[in-house]
């Protein structure tokens, strides 16, 4: 940081994410998507966790024309920070917000009959791009039958309000290894698609493991998330090229101890040292989104391998050091040494969930070509208004 800078962020524990994975992680998939079809980017729950704003702007460098992301805020937001792009918002909107859609010239997602009516009856203003949904087995939002989707498909041609732009489906199990299920989604969309006309719209289903499969018929768009970051949904999934994570979490140790055997450590003295132990605090706790069920978790300094012992607090965890480091050794919580996925799996989740609750406690520091970029630190973010 320069002189006469005031600093950005007031304690040693940050994520670090590095734009140049991004950019090559994109780069990537628009080559490998290149021949018909379109790469809308997910950046829903900021980007899952990794700051919406900044690999916005990353991805546009990079090619990417559209985005993403679930709510209205969360469009609005890369709005103010001149994201110009279309954005599909996938999330329910109140009909009484129907006019912020079209003022910020946003795309929505429409689910349901009853949704499209009130709208109709209610909405006067200018026309709003829109996408339709068809549920072919994710059970949570779309239209369920075929019938009815053409149906509303029809009305909505027909209608001034809404200018159909696109038809969408969500799959629910794109990841895993049998892939019985997979076929029947895509079997249903297909079917359905055969009976629309579907000349100039956006027709996707396909998120980042389903866009390594064959793109089934009439489909020309992806909806991609996991893979902008450089993370895999799952092991078994390969990519024809290589994914770099873009996500690494450090901090500072904050105070080094000897402790003699038998003591025990943190809340309810879960961990009891067994002889002489070197022990070592970490400032950083679940209010960061560290998560406090994290068991046998470990960290890396200097060259080691480090056990995190006893309960993970609000703003502290202890690691048992094979040395007496210094207050202010480096330490990766996740980064090249210890994955994303290690951490995960030892917190009993998957890594969508990991990376979206680190908490914007959290300072983000984003690199590319190398350097520091931009620091982004939410708390201190204060004046209204004020985005970046
Ligand atoms: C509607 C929708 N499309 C696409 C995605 C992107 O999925 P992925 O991150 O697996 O690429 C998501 C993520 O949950 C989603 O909800």
């Amino acid at each position: 940081m320069k002189a006469g800078v005031p600093v950005e962020y007031f304690r040693d524990t940050y994520l670090e994410i590095n734009l140049d994975h991004v950019y090559h992680n994109v780069t990537n998939l628009i080559h490998n998507f290149a021949l018909n079809t379109t790469m809308m980017a997910v950046i829903k729950a900021d980007a899952y966790g990794h700051g919406a704003i900044m690999v916005a702007k990353t991805l546009i460098e990079a090619g990417i024309r559209h985005f993403g992301v679930a709510t209205l805020d969360e469009a609005l937001e890369l709005r103010r920070a001149k994201i110009n792009c279309p954005i599909l918002v996938f999330g329910g909107i109140r009909i009484g917000d129907l006019i912020v859609v079209q003022k910020h010239h946003l795309t929505l997602c429409i689910h349901s009959e009853e949704w499209l009516n009130r709208a109709l009856d209610s909405y006067i203003g200018p026309s709003i791009d829109v996408h339709l949904k068809y549920d072919t087995g994710m059970g949570r939002v779309g239209i369920t039958d075929e019938v009815t989707f053409i149906e509303l498909f029809e009305k909505i041609k027909k209608c001034k309000q809404f200018k159909i732009k696109g038809v969408l489906s969500h799959l629910a199990t794109s990841e895993e290894m049998d892939d019985t299920y997979y076929q029947l989604q895509i079997s249903r969309f297909e079917s359905l698609l055969e009976k629309l006309d579907l000349k100039g719209l956006h027709v996707h289903i396909a998120n980042s493991a389903g866009s390594l499969k064959p793109i089934p018929k009439h489909v020309n768009m992806v909806r991609i998330g996991l893979f902008i970051n450089g993370i895999r949904p799952a092991s078994h999934i390969d990519l024809p090229f290589v994914l770099k994570p873009s996500l690494s979490l450090y901090s500072r140790l904050v105070q080094i101890k000897s402790v003699p055997p038998g003591v025990r450590l943190s809340y309810n003295g879960i961990y009891e040292t067994q002889k002489n132990e070197i022990i070592g605090t970490i400032p950083i706790g679940y209010a960061d989104g560290y998560d406090r069920r994290l068991l046998n978790g470990r960290v890396y300094i200097e060259g080691y391998y480090c056990d995190i012992v006893g309960r993970i607090c609000m703003d502290y965890c202890l690691v048992r050091l094979p040395l007496a480091f210094k207050e202010g050794t480096r330490v990766e919580l996740i980064g090249e040494h210890v994955t994303l996925d290690e951490y995960a799996n030892k917190i009993n989740t998957n890594n969508y969930q990991a990376t979206c609750q680190f908490s914007d406690r959290l300072p983000r520091i984003y690199y590319r070509n190398q350097k520091i970029v931009k620091i982004v630190n939410r708390r201190l973010m204060t004046k209204i208004g004020r985005i970046y």
